[in-house]
């Protein structure tokens, strides 16, 4: 099993931004905590971050290319912004859990739209980093279960 872990902008200031939303473990960190969960898992995983929307569809385009099971996401700010995030998921079908640090339920009103959403098999939100480690677990579940 082969997956993409995406990050969208300001996201690689991670331990350095707001602290008090997103918590002080840096971004270099949580990529490592990643892998090492991946490795123990079995899986094989390739973590991506851009500050810039197309370079974002274009990791999508790439994963489906090269034939990936699944993509946790996390779109940043693209996520209540992002029509192209959106249909790059519809065209590639790549089973796709959207992640977010912070709960975007109870926060700002505009942080409630997820333009992404509606190509995604689930959403995880207000978990912090561990958020990210769960969605690995439901892609594997997901496959285990088409087997
Ligand atoms: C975020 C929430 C978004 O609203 C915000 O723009 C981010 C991070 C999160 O992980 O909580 O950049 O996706």
């Amino acid at each position: 099993m082969k997956i993409y872990v995406l990050n969208g902008p300001n996201l690689n200031l991670l331990g350095v931004r707001e602290p008090g939303i997103y918590g002080s473990e840096s971004y270099a960190d949580l990529i490592q905590r990643i892998e090492a969960y991946a490795e123990q898992a079995g899986i094989s995983v390739k973590c991506l971050q851009s500050n810039h929307e197309g370079a974002l569809v274009d990791f999508i385009h790439e994963g489906f290319y090269e034939g990936i099971d699944g993509i946790v996401f996390n779109p940043g700010a693209y996520t209540h912004t992002s029509i192209a995030l959106l249909d790059a998921l519809k065209a590639t079908k790549i089973p796709c859990v959207e992640v977010h640090i912070s709960d975007v339920d109870a926060r700002e009103e505009f942080r409630k739209i997820s333009y992404i959403r509606p190509a995604c098999i689930a959403t995880i939100s207000g978990h912090g980093t561990a958020g990210y480690l769960e969605a690995i677990d439901l892609l594997l579940k997901k496959e285990e279960n088409a087997k």
